[in-house]
């Protein structure tokens, strides 16, 4: 099993920082290629016209590899919102077709679909756990296959819910839109990076991912692997730099009409980014060493005790199949109040996220036996 990775980050020694779905801490390699990049802007004699695009190539072949997608495959751009744009702007819509997404998801997945519905006329299906049942992710996960039919034009939904990292049965989910021929988008923000995924293999049509939290990668920047269905589509913008003569800087007013093939419509204008684009490269890098299988294992044993600590004082957790253990919202026994709760973490220097009136909490290969024996500390602390 992977060993704990924190002297790779800057991270203080009395902080306990359980929020990495709210930003991961910068790598060191990465602050170091960032630095590097802005030395070498002081004098641009030396910048290349292949230094525009070389940085981004390798940012979309080392995330094609992690989602199982060619390099061809994967767009770079600013953030989810644009992501979801990019694809929906392209899926058209049938009289008496609607749109699926599920309850409380991420306002800008919502925002996306609503818009969609709204310039289609089309109805928005919000799909709802059975708010009884014991195992709230089996049903929910039911629900949302049973929706899908043959009037689905497209289901939209994170790959694990963010606010409490419930896993979606992707694969099952993705074969039911191939069967009814409804376009599948998954936001994989808050998994990707610390659990597998295979877009193929859950027949995926859009992947979107913002980079900041389980990619380590810079604010301001999004991956998207975007599939078949979509590589004849209308990007958001025209930039030069995504037509197949781009690179050659002395003939760009030949005005060329072809797209770089696949996905590379899809690019924000100035994909170079010059200093966010070797950030990414060394977070993507590091993950590859560490293998995404790694980080969820490392993960798992590391809130074992948690969770031990949680069943023998009869809180109920969600049955395993459907639980990240990188991200996970913790219900707190009866006796605990949540606001005067939240404000004992802080004093105590435990830092997670407070969503939907639950804590959040979120592990990365950085947190320490010590920042999960801090908070089972503290709720024991203050139980009585
Ligand atoms: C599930 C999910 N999607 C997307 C985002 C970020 O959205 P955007 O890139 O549109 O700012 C977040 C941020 O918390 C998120 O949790």
């Amino acid at each position: 099993m992977l060993e704990n990775q924190k002297h790779l980050f800057s991270l203080k020694e009395d902080i306990y920082y359980l929020n990495c779905a709210y930003k991961a801490p910068l790598l060191k390699s990465a602050e170091a290629a960032a630095i590097a990049d802005l030395v070498k802007q002081r004098n641009p004699a030396n910048l290349l016209p292949t230094d525009y695009f070389k940085e981004a190539e390798e940012v979309r072949e080392l995330f094609g590899r992690l989602v199982n997608s060619k390099p061809s495959e994967v767009a770079i751009i600013p953030s989810t919102s644009y992501g979801f744009s990019s694809v929906l702007n392209n899926i058209s819509c049938k009289e008496g077709q609607h749109a699926i997404t599920v309850e409380s998801e991420f306002p800008s997945d919502y925002f996306s679909i609503e818009r969609w519905c709204k310039t289609h006329q089309a109805e928005l299906k919000v799909i709802s756990p059975d708010a009884n049942s014991n195992s709230i992710a089996k049903t929910w996960n039911q629900n949302i296959l049973d929706s899908i039919s043959e009037q689905t034009a497209v289901v939209i939904i994170s790959s694990v819910h963010w606010m409490s990292g419930l896993k979606f049965d992707l694969a099952r989910i993705g074969e039911k839109c191939k069967t009814v021929g409804a376009k599948f988008i998954v936001d994989g923000t808050q998994s990707v990076g610390a659990i597998p995924i295979d877009v193929k293999a859950c027949k995926i049509d859009a992947l979107i991912c913002a980079s900041y939290k389980w990619l380590f990668g810079p604010y301001s920047v999004a991956l998207a692997f975007i599939g078949e269905a979509f590589h004849q589509g209308i990007p958001l913008e025209e930039t030069w730099m995504n037509r197949t003569n781009a690179q050659n800087f002395a003939q760009l007013t030949e005005y060329e009409s072809e797209y770089t093939p696949d996905a590379g419509r899809y690019n924000v204008g100035q994909v170079s980014n010059l200093t966010l684009m070797p950030m990414l490269i060394a977070s993507l890098q590091q993950i590859h060493e560490w293998s995404v299988e790694g980080i969820q294992l490392y993960c798992r044993e590391l809130v074992l005790p948690l969770l031990q600590y949680l069943k023998a004082i009869k809180v109920d957790l969600e049955e395993e199949t459907y639980f990240s253990h990188h991200l996970f919202s913790l219900p707190l026994p009866s006796q605990i109040d949540t606001t005067h709760f939240t404000n004992e973490l802080k004093r105590r220097n435990i830092i997670l996220s407070v969503r939907d009136g639950k804590l959040r909490v979120s592990v990365n290969i950085f947190n320490t036996p010590k920042d999960i024996q801090q908070l089972i500390r503290a709720i024991e602390q203050n139980r009585n």
